[in-house]
């Protein structure tokens, strides 16, 4: 018998899209000089015209920022503070349809990933936070920590509203203000966010919110007014970033790029681990810095696997965010599919054998099928290079050993996977692993209690948990707040 799905389309009738934003400075939105379209990149319809903030721009939200800083916020006792961050994560809660709609529209991410996902965490990141605010002196940092001040905080496209709450909400509740940049291409749901602070009425200039490309961003970091950056991004722009803050006294914190490694071991529970190999490449179209996307299947049980998982790879649905059905939704952007598509042809020419299910992509916007490689090995570019896409490459191994030592064969150390039942080896291979977050049977589980970032050329410091609390704060022990 054949089941077919019914479209179930979300609304968009809850959003409220405005045809031109500005900037939102000192607790007010104010106009922007120059614009450029964001769009939706599933249907490559412009939603709204972007500011795009120059120096007077930056300048202003750096100014606001610091008045905030020395008037109320630092001064503000914690438990105030406190205050205005579960007010926050309420409304977030409160909103979060209209959240979920203008992510999924701006982003091309499935409606039920920033419905289930982005906008829960977000919440959730807010919530933990406000309860540390007045704890901060039991956080084991030091008997008094003090906030570093003006914070300014870059974010990605792949997670925008999330990405925005992993760098506002511990900044604020250790009292720091911000000026914070959304990624060009989806700076919506953090304008909207900036009406939260409004309604939650959070004191004028403790956030700031400029819009902006890579410019903008370039003006924040190298703002003298600034006391730390908190970056997520490419290795490339973060180690711009590396050198530009060098010769300062900012502090800095920065999540780069990953390689992650899945590692399936020849005890492992073929169909638990198969969800596990969809979600750690498959969940928000592989945009994800810390994606399982170097598959490690032990040799004898290479060909059982491969072959369950492009059963389940038949079963993807890919196609319009908008559907509650869809699995996997649009490519960010056009420039985000040429750097697939070139990596996949690199795949190719290299020697790797490219395999995708049968499926009909819609013919506006920006598409790429589920994709897995096997035949890799670890010199082939897409064995090293984070691809950013829902491209899989697999490679084998004999022993444990060979695992870990291709597991590690990488530039990056955020993540990494381990599937198998045996709880020692699990161990062994955990202490082995050099990255930042290693799950075991699961993948992909976030949490705002715990730390997360990376080894080597995945970045500096670590956000979540009491260690991100850490990168807001000047301790005994941590005179300058070098995390
Ligand atoms: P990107 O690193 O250029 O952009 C990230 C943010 O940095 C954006 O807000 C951007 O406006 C800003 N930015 C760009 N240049 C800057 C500069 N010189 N100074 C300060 N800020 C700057 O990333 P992009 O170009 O969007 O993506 C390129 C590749 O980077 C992707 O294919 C992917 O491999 C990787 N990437 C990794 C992310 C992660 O979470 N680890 C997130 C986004 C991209
Ligand atoms: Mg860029």
């Amino acid at each position: 018998m054949s089941f077919e799905y019914a479209p179930a389309p979300e609304s968009r009738a809850i959003t409220n899209i405005k045809p031109k934003y500005g900037h939102f400075i000192g607790g007010k939105f104010v106009a922007g000089s120059k614009h450029f379209p964001t769009i939706n990149p599933a249907t490559e319809e412009i939603l709204s015209q972007i500011a795009l903030a120059g120096k007077s721009d930056v300048d202003a939200a750096v100014k606001a920022a610091r008045k905030a800083y020395n008037s109320t916020w630092s001064k503000m006792p914690g438990k105030e503070r406190g205050k205005y961050l579960f007010r926050i994560a309420r409304i977030l809660q409160e909103r979060a349809r209209e959240f979920a709609v203008l992510e999924t529209l701006d982003n091309g991410k499935p409606i039920r990933e920033s419905r289930d996902t982005d906008i829960p965490l977000a919440a959730a990141h807010f919530f933990y936070h406000a309860g540390w605010a007045d704890k901060l002196e039991y956080a084991g940092l030091g008997s008094s920590p003090k906030p570093l001040g003006v914070a300014g905080q870059i974010i990605p496209w792949n997670f925008p509203l999330l990405m925005l709450a992993w760098k506002v909400a511990p900044a604020l509740a250790t009292g720091n203000t911000v000026v914070l940049k959304p990624a060009e291409s989806t700076s919506l749901t953090a304008l909207l966010f900036a009406e939260v602070c409004q309604q939650a009425e959070l004191p004028a200039g403790v956030v700031n919110i400029v819009t902006g490309d890579g410019s903008t961003g370039a003006l924040i970091v190298n703002h003298p007014g600034i006391d730390k950056i908190a970056f997520t991004g490419s290795t490339e722009v973060g180690k711009i970033i590396a050198r530009s803050v060098a010769p300062t006294k900012k502090s800095v914190t920065l999540e780069l790029g990953g390689k992650g490694a899945n590692i399936v071991f020849e005890d492992a529970a073929i169909d638990e681990t198969v969800e596990g190999i969809i979600d750690g490449i498959f969940f928000n179209q592989g945009h994800v810095c810390c994606a399982g996307s170097r598959l490690l299947l032990q040799e004898n049980i290479a060909e059982e696997v491969l072959h369950k998982l492009k059963k389940r790879m038949e079963k993807i649905r890919v196609g319009d965010p908008m559907d509650k059905n869809t699995d996997v939704g649009a490519i960010n952007s056009k420039e985000q599919l040429a750097k697939i598509v070139e990596l996949a042809k690199v795949g190719d020419a290299e020697g790797g054998q490219r395999w995708s299910p049968a499926c009909e992509l819609p013919k506006k916007g920006y598409w790429f099928a589920p994709t897995i490689f096997t035949g890799v090995t670890s010199a082939h570019r897409i064995a090293r290079e984070e691809i950013f896409g829902p491209v899989l490459s697999v490679l084998t191994f004999r022993t444990p050993q060979e695992a870990i030592e291709k597991a590690n064969n990488t530039p990056f150390g955020l993540s990494a996977g381990i599937w198998g039942e045996k709880g020692s080896r699990t161990l062994w291979a955990a202490q082995q692993l050099r990255a930042g977050v290693i799950w075991t049977n699961s993948f992909n589980k976030f949490d705002p209690t715990s730390p997360f970032g990376g080894y080597k050329e995945s970045g500096w410091g670590r956000e979540g948990g009491r260690h991100g609390l850490a990168a807001y704060l000047k301790s005994v022990s941590n005179e300058k707040g070098v995390m």
